[in-house]
């Protein structure tokens, strides 16, 4: 996959390909690339489901492996025969990670070190799909690049810190064909509706209240998942192999501001209410695309506002992924989170 080849004809492994941004992308890959033949590799946890993928389950093009990358044993399931790796998978939501950092390890850092052996023996490149919120909080003035220090302020940042470091090392010591891309907070449709919009957007359907931690003036840069996966197809022509790119948005936006078009996109009676802050709660994620831009162009961005309006729009039309939420593991997580009596 090195050089500008692009991806016809190509056999691409996507790794989580059944959540939020792997299935978005496999949908803009198959889209933009109907040559390219992708096999996922997914676990399914509560967060990943076969539904995300749609009509694509069956198409010719596209086969799926249930597997754990934390089950080396779980490779065996694959062929051999690919061109590029894209891993997505990953344990993401931060507050989860206070009370399961073990998972997060597990999955986030011991799953890249299994994902990267394999892929070295076969001489398989590797991109591997990060965060900004490895930087850890940006003061007012700062917009990190890619030689900024890691910085992870919750178990969940740290474990993608470290999975960073692991390929980074893997490339440096072993001369593996590997590379990071580190985005932003991704918005779209089937993001898990744990998640800060689409829990909102439910919570609002059903006129309930709309927690914000802390001051809710915390920052964050939304990039809709589209335009990301845009981008990262632009990288994948081009890999940058022993890279680092921050595919960033210039969209930054209060949590307070995005939870209030979401209550009056939905009317009815839900307030929002400031509740107790998140642990280690980072004010803001800024990093510079600067890197991105010189070598890709620039980065296709839709307005904010009308990407959240058509993101509620799509979950108003899609409300059967709420019932994911019905998942017991997610209830005891919500119970033991919000500790309130109108679960969502
Ligand atoms: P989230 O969607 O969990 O993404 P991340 O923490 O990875 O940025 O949260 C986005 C922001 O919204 C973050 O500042 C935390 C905040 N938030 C709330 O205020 N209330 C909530 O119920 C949730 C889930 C998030």
């Amino acid at each position: 996959m090195t050089g500008g080849g692009g991806m016809a004809e190509r056999r691409v492994l996507i790794l989580g390909g059944c959540g939020f941004i792997g299935s978005n992308f496999i949908q803009h890959l198959h889209q933009q690339q109907p040559e390219t033949h992708i096999t996922i590799f997914d676990l399914l946890t509560y967060a990943g489901s076969l539904d995300n993928l749609g009509e694509l389950t069956e198409s010719p093009s596209v086969d799926f492996v249930q597997g754990d990358l934390a089950e080396a044993d779980d490779f065996a399931k694959l062929s051999d025969n690919y061109d590029l790796a894209i891993n997505f998978a990953a344990e993401t939501h931060v507050d989860r990670s206070l009370y399961d950092a073990d998972r997060f390890v597990r999955s986030n850092v011991l799953g890249v070190v299994n994902l990267l052996l394999w892929c070295r023996e076969r001489e398989l490149p590797l991109l591997q799909i990060s965060t900004d919120e490895v930087y850890g909080p940006a003061r007012d003035h700062q917009s990190f690049d890619e030689t900024a220090p890691l910085n992870p302020t919750s178990p969940y940042a740290a474990s993608k810190g470290a999975a960073d470091l692991m390929v980074q090392t893997a490339v440096k010591t072993f001369g593996q064909q590997a590379a990071i891309v580190r985005t932003c907070n991704n918005y779209g449709p089937r993001q898990y509706p744990e998640k800060l919009i689409p829990f909102c957007i439910h919570r609002a359907r059903q006129g309930l209240a709309l927690p914000l931690y802390g001051n809710g003036r915390q920052r964050r840069c939304w990039l809709r998942v589209e335009d990301f996966c845009a981008a990262l197809l632009r990288v994948i022509a081009d890999f940058p192999t022993g890279e680092v790119i921050n595919i960033g948005s210039d969209s930054e936006r209060e949590n307070v501001a995005v939870v209030e078009q979401i209550r009056q996109q939905i009317g009815g009676s839900a307030e929002i209410e400031f509740v107790a802050d998140r642990p280690g709660h980072d004010h803001l994620y800024r990093i510079s695309s600067a890197k991105f831009v010189k070598r890709y162009g620039e980065i296709p961005q839709r307005a904010f506002e009308s990407g959240l309006r058509e993101t509620i729009d799509w979950y108003q039309a899609n409300p059967g992924i709420f019932q994911r939420l019905s998942d017991s593991a997610t209830q005891t997580f919500f119970e033991q989170h919000y500790q309130q009596p109108d679960k969502p």
